[in-house]
């Protein structure tokens, strides 16, 4: 069992292709003390992502790195570690990040990569993921913090949050709900990580 940083104030990237809200949450939870992390990059893969324009109003440099510049995901991944490293980021968080990380960054970044997911894994990976709990009939659905690995939301997971799926859920009540989950479970992970609490061994993670 190996302990996956010990205890420090944390140096996050951010990756985000859309809104931006799980971003937003992170950084308000750094803002106010609850997180000792801070947020110093944002990259998008998407040149109108809203992300970008509220990272740059909260003063916190925001890069939009077009995929399509390079010839192949290697080439692309190479650009974003060279910005990784040279910000000295800790950890890589995917927040609404809609492409699948290769082994570029997972080599740079063994362990130090995050992603958020909208349902309980392994349950309804991929796309639409609260769209699949609805059509499903499941009960219960919620949200998954895993560390990232080269399959599409497979890496071990770290915590999940639960959230009740009412009979007459949408996909948009539904992920509605899931959001506000979101909101809290990323950045309670990513303090368990800056109090060094965070071991993993194989597919299991264990929080001490
Ligand atoms: C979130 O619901 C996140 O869980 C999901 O995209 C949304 C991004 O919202 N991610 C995935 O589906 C990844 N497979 P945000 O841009 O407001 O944080």
């Amino acid at each position: 069992m190996r302990q996956v940083t010990p205890p420090k104030r944390l140096r996050l990237a951010v990756l985000a292709s859309g809104r931006g809200s799980n971003f937003l949450a992170i950084q308000e939870a750094s803002q106010n003390g609850q997180l000792q992390a801070d947020i110093c990059l944002l990259i998008s893969d998407q040149a109108s992502a809203p992300a970008l324009e509220r990272a740059r109003n909260l003063g916190i440099k925001a890069l939009f790195i077009d995929p399509k510049a390079f010839p192949d995901r290697d080439a692309y991944e190479s650009e974003l570690v060279r910005h990784l490293q040279g910000e000295g980021i800790d950890f890589v968080v995917l927040a609404g990040y809609m492409r699948l990380v290769g082994r570029v960054i997972l080599k740079a970044y063994q362990d130090r990569v995050l992603n958020i997911h909208p349902a309980l894994l392994p349950s309804f990976p991929g796309l639409h993921a609260q769209r699949q709990a609805v059509e499903y009939g499941v009960k219960y659905s919620g949200c998954t913090v895993h560390f990232v690995d080269q399959g599409m939301d497979t890496g071990p997971i770290i915590r999940q949050a639960v959230v009740p799926v009412e009979e007459n859920d949408t996909e948009d009540s539904l992920a509605e709900r899931i959001l506000v989950q979101e909101h809290q479970l990323y950045w309670q992970v990513l303090q368990l990580l800056a109090e060094g609490r965070v071991y993993i061994e194989g597919r299991k993670v264990y929080i001490v």
